[in-house]
């Protein structure tokens, strides 16, 4: 089936009403289940779906209020969820061991201290979260707190959040799990093929999220500019403006674009340097707007003094005849064993690295809390470095020097390559916090 550009509208998924609503904590319901999509015109896809939804229910959430969500999983296969660039105490977390069997129901609770910012939810069970995520497993999830909305951000339905990704499809439409070069590949924006968003002429937030496995995203706009205002943790202390905006598997990117000076009737394609026009906005109609960008967003936090330092090697190690092992620091993830014992409450340095043979790019994530990049190569981070981050791409040859604070919790924690078919081939390795 034949994609024609701009004939659908990219949809926004629904917010998850919660079941139960007080000031403490709000409480969901939400399944994971086989269904299906049309993401050809057309053609209904089989696709797992939260919610049975593809892509899955945004759940929004507040600083300072509990959410709990019991996950049901309606699979013949056992999946589970985990909540990225969530602080979440370790048995709520997701690990790749902690399962949701096939018909059961498990409680997840999220305590939701962490500033306002973009998460995501998606599966994490060890050796298919490459297929689960794949094939559906993901949705937004948006923390807000009252100092954020006291900056009279654009908000409500100006406030969206677009989940990116690529997908591979067979002659006959069928999905290709995945990474077939040879097959046709379609970006998708909240799970839709090229669609259209109609805007008012006035400020938008953005919330870009990308949720492929594997795929790398150089994202512009014709004829204008991101102002990037946050990315994996929060708001940055300052909106910074940008001609293009570089995101990698699980990277977000909040950014504001201001429709206001287009007349009714332009469009501004968002495009990105492989995938080609990949959404576009149409401007439908006029509309006051109260909203602003501040110049000052919000402070981070001072840097603590760092009283640890560790090294994290990504790579890929090959063999003949047989599928390559994802290592870290020389080994493949095993989760019995603990790689690094960290200290609650300490300051760490990290020098994440890839001393990969094959110039591959890998993706550093590390799980319950963000980090910050100090140094790239020696010198000054990247601009998409810039912010509280989770989430950051690093070339072979690289080496990035990050700093993170290890507060709240204690137990197990996984840090691994983001493409989710490196993590699933071993390049991933646990942390156990103790008291
Ligand atoms: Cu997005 Cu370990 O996860
Ligand atoms: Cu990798």
């Amino acid at each position: 089936p034949e994609i024609v550009p701009w004939t659908r509208p990219m949809p926004v998924p629904p917010v998850l009403k919660p079941l139960v609503s007080t000031p403490k904590q709000e409480i969901y319901q939400l399944s994971i289940e086989r269904t299906t999509a049309e993401i050809l015109p057309g053609l209904r896809s089989p696709v797992l779906g939260f919610g049975g939804q593809f892509v899955g229910p945004t759940i929004r959430a507040k600083t300072g209020r509990k959410t709990l969500i019991m996950v049901q999983n309606k699979m013949d296969e056992a999946a589970n969820v985990h909540l990225h660039g969530g602080h979440v105490p370790a048995e709520h977390d997701g690990h790749p061991k902690d399962l949701v069997d096939p018909g059961r129901t498990r409680l997840y609770l999220y305590p939701n201290s962490q500033q306002g910012t973009t998460l995501w939810y998606h599966d994490h069970s060890h050796g298919t979260e490459a297929q689960h995520v794949y094939l559906g497993l993901h949705g937004a999830y948006v923390i807000d707190d009252d100092s954020e909305r006291g900056l009279n951000l654009p908000s409500g339905a100006y406030d969206v959040p677009i989940m990116l990704r690529d997908i591979q499809f067979d002659d006959s439409g069928n999905i290709v799990v995945f990474d077939d070069p040879s097959k046709r590949t379609v970006v998708l924006a909240n799970g839709v093929p090229q669609p259209y968003f109609e805007v008012a002429a006035r400020k938008y937030r953005f919330r870009l999220i990308n949720t492929a496995n594997q795929r790398v995203f150089k994202l512009r706009l014709t004829g204008d500019r991101f102002t990037r205002i946050g990315s994996d943790g929060g708001l940055f202390a300052n909106s910074m403006e940008a001609e293009e905006l570089t995101l990698s598997s699980a990277e977000r990117a909040d950014v504001v674009i201001d429709f206001s000076k287009y007349p009714v009737g332009s469009h501004v394609v968002l495009t990105d340097e492989v995938g080609g026009e990949i959404l576009r906005f149409d401007v439908v109609r006029r509309a006051s707007d109260p909203s602003r960008v501040p110049a000052v967003l919000r402070l981070l936090p001072a840097l603590p003094l760092s009283t640890v330092d560790r090294e994290v090697d990504l790579a890929f190690v090959f063999k003949p005849n047989e599928r390559p092992d994802g290592v870290i620091n020389g080994k493949v993830f095993d989760m019995d064993r603990v790689d690094f014992t960290v200290k609650r409450g300490a300051t760490e340095t990290w020098l994440i690295k890839s001393s990969d043979p094959t110039g591959v790019k890998h993706n550093f994530h590390l799980h319950l809390v963000q980090f910050r990049v100090l140094e790239r190569n020696g010198g000054p981070p990247l601009p998409s470095d810039a912010g509280l981050k989770d989430t950051i791409p690093i070339t072979a040859g690289e080496t990035v020097k990050v700093q993170a604070t290890f507060t709240g919790y204690t137990g197990r924690y996984v840090y691994h390559c983001h493409f989710l078919e490196h993590s699933w081939i071993g390049m991933m390795a646990q942390l156990e916090i103790v008291p």
